[in-house]
């Protein structure tokens, strides 16, 4: 943990400009700056920096927050380390919480392991290029049967571990390192005759492995030897700093494509991300070999939702891999599938083509992963409706996965049309299988008021229903309106009628007041944190004094700075040039819309938590095995209740008249 004065250091000296335009050209645009956004493709800049705010926000993308935030976005690292890299570029030094030895120690182990790890990648590296083994085993099969070129075998910092079995183990305890962390790495094994070390990847061509921001993991290591006794692969084995199902092989290297193009393809193995890069096409990663698991699509989630996966054309596997794709399915990423043509894989595929070639035929190519499931399990079922009873059950199992209600229901059209069947079971049998297996909420309501609709033998549509259910309580979007006239106005005032006589109103008052008489607390925890910290320099600098923006920018969470930057730079009707212009010159028309506004929004975000309280003492009221007294107590709130609801109820209808 760094401390709170040190991060208020750290964005006190934190220059916008100089940080931002690091990474992309700012031009001056009055007293802001603009360029095209580092985070999506465009062509006109809509990518906005405010130095006198520390704020930048694209008005393209959406993305939006300070220098620090920008620096986590960019660089894809965590809160401290974007505040350490500030922090380190003028010089502040930076205080951390204490660790307890135990974390110290765990720390310097660590921090040996890669230390390790970066000179055997640099020895396996140079063993290849510099030494008579190593160029004409190793560098002459990357050259000549792989066909990369010295840049590509540079730039993945490939390697060759020598023939003779400890040569590897003896040259690093030369070089200082210690055993304990050779045998923790895996790079050396122990011989058990006598405890002496020996090469784990002997007389194989290295893959290093880089985590995100590039340090090496692990070592994949690839006999040449077509003995089929000898293990094609060999890798490192899991450690402190290597789990193989938090690593996508490749990822370093394609961040900040995979973030431009907003797509990531996935492969197989090490050659075929290689190949791919050497083509042009950077946005590749592999899960080298197992079957993908959530960490890695989470991971892979922070650059991109949309993921073509490359199967070659033979591809055994496919089958076996439909079940995996469930679970990105379930991530909320959109899926789509490519099969090469036999008997090309994409090594071999992006080595007999260009980058323009594999990316036309991708694009040709690539199928929705539903739609190319649905068919594929028409083709195994033709005919035989046993089988195709199951495939529906199947597609339902995979359908049922999808977060999205919307993405969901337009599946369900598809698949239905694919596979001929009536679109409404299909509806229904999704339902169901979320109910059963998340007791998705949604879902249950949806078959209640299903079963009611037949009854009433209506002739409704019931994908109507799916969008009524769908629609959701709004509590966040009150939540953020209300935040959103607390930063822009809340030192502000308003004249509010009051039966027949004006009442002035500020609009900081009337929020804490109506919510606070009530205990009332945001459900989304940024909008919370941004009422807890405006309340507290609300209380200290007292009504009518303009709490200053920078208490919600340059917040110690950066959530909340990303929030309140979301929030001050919306503006209904935004114009780009008049962006964070003076609220001033609307003065009177201001306070003629919070008149109308704060009000209503506040009102309106109490009769919803009334009506959700009273929501749960009815289901409380459902349950029978409760004591007399206690549901006579439960009873008694519930008219208390009923009473608020309709006072507030007639207050609302005051309001929107
Ligand atoms: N793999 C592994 N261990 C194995 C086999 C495979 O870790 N015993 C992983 C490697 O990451 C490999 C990927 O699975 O890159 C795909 O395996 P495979 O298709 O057999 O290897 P390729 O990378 O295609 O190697 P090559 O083209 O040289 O045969
Ligand atoms: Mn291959």
């Amino acid at each position: 943990m760094i401390d709170r004065e040190t991060v208020d250091r750290i964005y006190a000296a934190a220059n916008i400009v100089d940080i931002i335009g690091d990474y992309v050209t700012l031009k001056r645009k009055g007293v802001n700056y603009q360029a095209c956004c580092p985070f999506h493709n465009e062509k006109t800049p809509s990518f906005v920096v405010s130095p006198s705010k520390g704020v930048y926000k694209c008005f393209g993308c959406g993305k939006g927050g300070n220098a620090v935030t920008f620096l986590m976005e960019h660089e894809n690292i965590t809160y401290p380390e974007a505040l350490k890299m500030v922090a380190k570029r003028y010089g502040i030094e930076v205080r951390e919480k204490e660790l307890s030895e135990e974390e110290i120690r765990r720390n310097d182990d660590r921090e040996s392991m890669f230390v390790l790890n970066g000179w055997a990648a640099e020895y396996f590296a140079n063993y290849l290029h510099r030494e008579t083994e190593g160029q004409s085993v190793g560098l002459a099969y990357f050259r000549q049967a792989r066909g990369l070129t010295d840049a590509t075998i540079r730039k993945f910092g490939l390697g060759f571990c020598p023939a003779k079995g400890d040569r590897m183990s003896k040259d690093a305890l030369a070089a200082g390192y210690k055993k304990e962390f050779l045998l923790s790495t895996g790079l050396s094994l122990a011989r058990e005759r006598d405890g002496s070390l020996y090469d784990r990847f002997r007389d194989r061509v290295i893959f290093p492995v880089h985590n995100i921001s590039g340090r090496v993991v692990a070592f994949g290591g690839r006999t040449l030897r077509t003995d089929k006794t000898v293990a094609k692969y060999q890798n490192s084995p899991e450690s402190e700093i290597y789990s193989k199902k938090r690593e996508l092989y490749g990822l370093y290297f394609a961040k900040r494509a995979i973030q431009q193009q907003d797509f990531a393809i996935m492969v197989e193995g090490y050659l075929d991300v290689i190949s791919m890069h050497q083509a042009g096409i950077e946005n590749v990663v592999a899960s080298s070999g197992t079957s993908l698991t959530t960490e890695q699509i989470r991971l892979l989630g922070r650059f991109t939702k949309n993921i073509t996966v490359i199967y070659d054309g033979d591809s055994a596997g496919i089958h076996a891999s439909l079940r995996g794709i469930d679970m990105i399915l379930k991530e909320g990423m959109n899926v789509r599938v490519v099969l090469l043509p036999e008997p090309e894989d994409p090594d071999s595929f992006a080595r007999s083509h260009t980058a323009s070639e594999v990316q036309a035929y991708i694009r040709d190519h690539e199928r929705d992963f539903l739609e190319f499931k649905a068919n594929l399990l028409l083709q195994d079922a033709e005919g035989d409706p046993i089988r195709k009873a199951a495939l529906i059950g199947d597609m339902v199992q995979s359908i049922a996965q999808i977060p999205d209600p919307i993405q969901r229901s337009v599946y369900v059209k598809e698949c239905a049309r694919i596979m001929d069947i009536d679109e409404n079971i299909l509806i229904s049998e999704v339902a169901r299988k979320r109910l059963t297996t998340s007791g998705d909420r949604e879902a249950d309501e949806f078959l209640r008021r299903q079963a009611a609709q037949r009854q009433r033998e209506a002739a409704q549509p019931e994908v109507e229903y799916v969008r009524k259910v769908e629609a959701g309580s709004g509590f966040e979007a009150l939540e953020r309106e209300i935040v959103k006239y607390l930063l822009k106005y809340g030192h502000c005032s308003f004249d509010f009628k009051e039966g027949r006589t004006m009442v002035a109103c500020n609009v900081a008052e009337v929020v804490f007041d109506e919510l606070g008489r009530d205990n009332i607390v945001f459900r989304n925890p940024v909008y919370a944190k941004i009422m807890e910290t405006y309340r507290g320099q609300w209380e200290r600098l007292g009504t009518g004094t303009e709490v200053p923006a920078h208490c919600f920018l340059n917040h110690i969470d950066p959530e909340v700075c990303n929030a309140s930057v979301d929030i001050l730079t919306s503006d209904d009707n935004y114009v780009p040039s008049q962006l964070w212009r003076r609220k001033e010159i609307h003065v009177e028309s201001d306070a003629e819309m919070l008149a109308v506004g704060v009000p209503k929004a506040v009102t309106l975000y109490k009769s919803k938590v009334v009506e959700e309280m009273i929501k749960e003492l009815q289901a409380k009221l459902g349950d029978e095995s409760l004591p007399e007294e206690e549901q006579v107590a439960l009873l008694q709130r519930l008219s208390g209740l009923n009473k608020v609801k309709v006072s507030i109820a007639r207050r609302l209808q005051r309001l929107i008249l």
